[in-house]
């Protein structure tokens, strides 16, 4: 009795070990990622420019690093409040939370440019905490180093904007591990030349994360094969009703087949220069997670790249019902 005892405390001591060991692993081997690099970007006009059209209109930092305004169609951004942060990002599977961070100079005072390189395009904070992949950065990170320098010089001249502390965010377990394996070193590739339609426009659709909701993913977070930008993923804006994304694959049915170029240019310009309707008179208060007032202000013929690349897609067959019950 006493030696099958002893056994069986042994055992007990060898699992927390391992348990202990599999732990200083994790932490000390991850997040895997390269110290942030001490450039120095300057602000020239052309950058600023650049980094101006980004930010605003293509790469959905003030989608989320600000307050929206729900009681509009789309919820466009609220003035004043650029990259202001605190936006809650809740999937109903409490207690996972996220906050999207302060990222005006009032919130990034202390950071370098290296560091916010390394925290878009990488995703790890300042003090080596990962961030969770709502954050896209894997997809930043296979922008062009240009694009990104582009974005940290107009991040700087962002008002500053006071929001202190942002309430910090709540993983679940295992959660709370995996995300330290998922931040990666960026692979930065060069901006295609437009004359390329389609790989242009594959360039500007993973800067712009429409995959993030046009995708349909598992309940791991991964997206299920065969059903790239096919579209169906639920959301509830601002927590009422429920909207699914489209299928944007060229099926000519149940996708965006029958478009025409024209047409889906069009969809986008109806919301340019004006405030969308609100949702009174509009029983349901339905509203849509697509961010159309904000991706109104892409180039026409950033629009039409993109078009250029859904088109090259395969073609799946997935009817959406995208406001319903
Ligand atoms: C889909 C929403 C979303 C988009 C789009 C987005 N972010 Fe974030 N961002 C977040 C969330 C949420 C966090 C916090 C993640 C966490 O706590 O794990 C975050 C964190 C950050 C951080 C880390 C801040 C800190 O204090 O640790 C930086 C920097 C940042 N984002 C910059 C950007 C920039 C620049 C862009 C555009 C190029 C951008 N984000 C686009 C949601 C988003
Ligand atoms: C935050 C989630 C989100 C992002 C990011 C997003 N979409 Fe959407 N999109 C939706 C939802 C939800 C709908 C369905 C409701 C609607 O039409 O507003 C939709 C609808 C659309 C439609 C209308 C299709 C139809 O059949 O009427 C087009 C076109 C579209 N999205 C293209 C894009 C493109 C291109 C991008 C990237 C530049 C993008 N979306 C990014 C959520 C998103």
């Amino acid at each position: 009795m006493k030696t099958l005892l002893k056994l069986l405390a042994g055992l007990v001591a060898l699992v927390v070990l391992l348990a202990g060991a599999g732990l200083a692993y994790l932490f000390l081997t991850y997040p895997a990622v390269p110290p942030a690099d001490d450039v120095r970007i300057g602000a020239t006009p052309e950058r600023l420019a650049r980094g101006q059209y980004l930010v605003e209109n293509v790469v959905g930092c003030v989608v989320c690093h600000a307050d929206r305004d729900w009681s509009r169609f789309s919820a466009p951004v609220v003035a004043g409040t650029k990259g202001k942060g605190g936006q809650r990002f809740g999937f109903g599977v409490e207690p996972f939370v996220l906050y999207a961070k302060n990222i005006t100079p009032a919130g990034l005072g202390e950071w370098t440019d290296g560091e916010l390189v390394r925290a878009i395009t990488a995703g790890v904070s300042r003090d080596g905490t990962p961030l969770f992949p709502l954050m896209p950065y894997p997809r930043y990170g296979k922008m062009s180093r240009d694009d990104i320098e582009a974005i940290v010089a107009y991040l700087r001249t962002l008002p500053a904007v006071a929001n202190d502390p942002v309430p910090a965010r709540t993983l679940n377990f295992p959660l709370s591990l995996i995300v330290r394996t998922i931040p990666a070193a960026a692979s930065h590739a060069p901006r295609p030349d437009p004359s390329d339609r389609v790989a242009y426009g594959r360039y500007l659709t993973n800067a712009a994360v429409c995959a993030d909701c046009h995708t349909p993913i598992d309940d791991q977070g991964t997206p299920l094969p065969g059903k790239e930008f096919a579209g169906g993923t639920a959301f509830a804006p601002n927590g009422v009703g429920l909207v699914r994304s489209a299928n944007l694959t060229p099926d000519a049915a149940t996708g965006i087949g029958t478009w025409t170029e024209e047409q889906f240019v069009e969809k986008f310009r109806a919301y340019r220069g004006q405030a969308p309707r609100t949702l009174e008179g509009n029983e349901r208060l339905q509203n849509t997670e697509m961010p159309w007032t904000y991706y109104a202000g892409m180039r026409d013929d950033d629009l039409r790249a993109i078009y250029a690349y859904l088109r090259s897609l395969p073609p799946v067959v997935n009817r959406v019902e995208k406001f319903g019950r």
